[in-house]
């Protein structure tokens, strides 16, 4: 049995120092502070003085649980070597927002504040949120200094584009958190999985009966989802191709949304040969009705009988055309005989990793947030332990990395 504690999906015990410029969007901070402190990660909040214009840092301090830090010269014997101490402590340094002025300054290796004098310090990765106005962040200045700072390592995320403060249209947005989060929780795994195209399907598929009705399965496309989110967080190129659910996008990945067993094969088979690994999660439904009504069948003309027709096994005809250098990963959902059908579809399919999990229990079934799977392969059986899916996906991508 494996599956130790896996901090590559939390930001737990992580410390944060937490950079805040004075733009309107330090407001947005407040939220990614809570969201960070929510997560258990240490946050140490330095404001610059434009900063405390727009939000005390009373707010960061309380959300934060810790001290924050506004001067250069503070009084206490904590704070006299602090642009040293702080980013010494920290496992990564984050500056959100980042105006088109610290920016400048960063770019210029300039010293004259708390904030720019620890980065300076720090060794530590440090990602720059810029935002702004948008003729501000296209001006050929900033964009030099962004350049700059990317050039010197910095991580630059770049801003969603939408509705300004000011009331321009236009890039300069803070980014939603999500997407911030996932870049953050990248940094702290290894990229792996860089430069591999990697296709995975979720969901369940939906076989139309007639324009009311369908049928289908109760995948909620957790774990492919999971699956999609901690790829990409590896360095993989990653295609998730979504049956219907009730799921955020990950952030970056390519969504291609499908309905029927047969609209996913179509797109699978669009990304196949392109991909070194792929993973089909997806519970796809093995029949369609023979004869979808056009029109919503009438209660009253209903024969009592469903004519099916069985859904091409996209699987199968995966594991049949495979490039031999190509890894194809597959799921069994059982209730029963899980090892016996697990080593069944394995060999059967063509596949190099089957994942086995029981649909009966509680904690591992539809819908769960957590999973408790089999690994079975040509290397033998390997039981993993309860945990989130997402550490799941983890410790399957650890069995991918090492085929790869
Ligand atoms: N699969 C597929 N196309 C299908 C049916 C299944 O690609 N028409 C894939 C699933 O995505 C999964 C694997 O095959 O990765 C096993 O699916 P599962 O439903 O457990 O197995 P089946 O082959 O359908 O067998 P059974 O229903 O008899 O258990």
């Amino acid at each position: 049995m494996s599956g130790q504690e896996d901090r590559s999906c939390t930001m737990r015990d992580r410390n944060i120092l937490f950079g805040i410029t004075g733009s309107i969007a330090a407001f947005k901070a407040a939220g990614w502070v809570h969201a960070l402190t929510k997560e258990e990660a240490r946050v140490t909040v330095v404001m610059t003085r434009a900063a405390t214009r727009f939000v005390s840092s009373l707010t960061f301090g309380a959300l934060s649980g810790n001290r924050v830090y506004t001067d250069m010269f503070g009084e206490g014997d904590n704070e006299t070597m602090a642009h040293i101490t702080l980013p010494r402590m920290s496992d990564l340094v984050l500056i959100a927002p980042a105006t088109a002025q610290t920016i400048a300054r960063l770019a210029q290796g300039m010293a004259d504040d708390l904030l720019c004098t620890a980065v300076l310090a720090g060794t530590a990765p440090m990602i720059i949120c810029p935002a702004m106005n948008s003729n501000m962040l296209a001006h050929p200045a900033t964009r030099r200094n962004l350049n700059t700072l990317k050039e010197l390592g910095y991580v630059v995320i770049e801003p969603d584009t939408g509705l300004l403060a000011c009331g321009d249209e236009g890039a300069g947005r803070l980014p939603e958190w999500d997407s911030v989060r996932e870049v953050l929780l990248g940094l702290f795994i290894d990229d792996d999985l860089a430069g591999r195209k990697v296709l995975i399907t979720a969901g369940p598929t939906r076989e139309p009966v007639d324009p009311a009705r369908y049928l289908s399965n109760r995948s909620s496309g957790k774990m492919g989802y999971a699956l999609a989110r901690t790829a990409k967080r590896r360095g993989a190129d990653v295609v998730l191709i979504s049956g219907p659910v009730h799921l955020e996008p990950p952030p970056g990945v390519e969504l291609v949304q499908v309905l029927t067993a047969r609209d996913m094969k179509k797109a699978v088979d669009k990304y196949a040969a392109e991909s070194s690994v792929i993973v089909k999660a997806a519970a796809v439904a093995d029949f369609r009705p023979t004869h979808a009504g056009v029109r919503k069948i009438k209660k009253a003309q209903a024969e009592l009988k469903l004519e099916l027709t069985p859904n091409p096994d996209i699987l199968t005809e995966l594991g049949r055309d495979r490039r031999a250098d190509q890894i194809l990963v597959g799921f069994a959902a059982e209730s029963n005989d899980h090892e016996a059908e697990g080593r069944r579809k394995l060999k059967d399919k063509r596949v190099d990793l089957m994942v086995v999990n029981d649909i009966m229990g509680e904690k591992t079934g539809f819908d769960a947030d957590t999973n408790q799977v089999t690994l079975i392969s040509n290397d033998g059986v390997e039981q993993l332990a309860l945990m989130s899916k997402e550490q799941t996906a983890n410790c399957i991508w650890d069995r991918v990395a090492a085929m790869l």
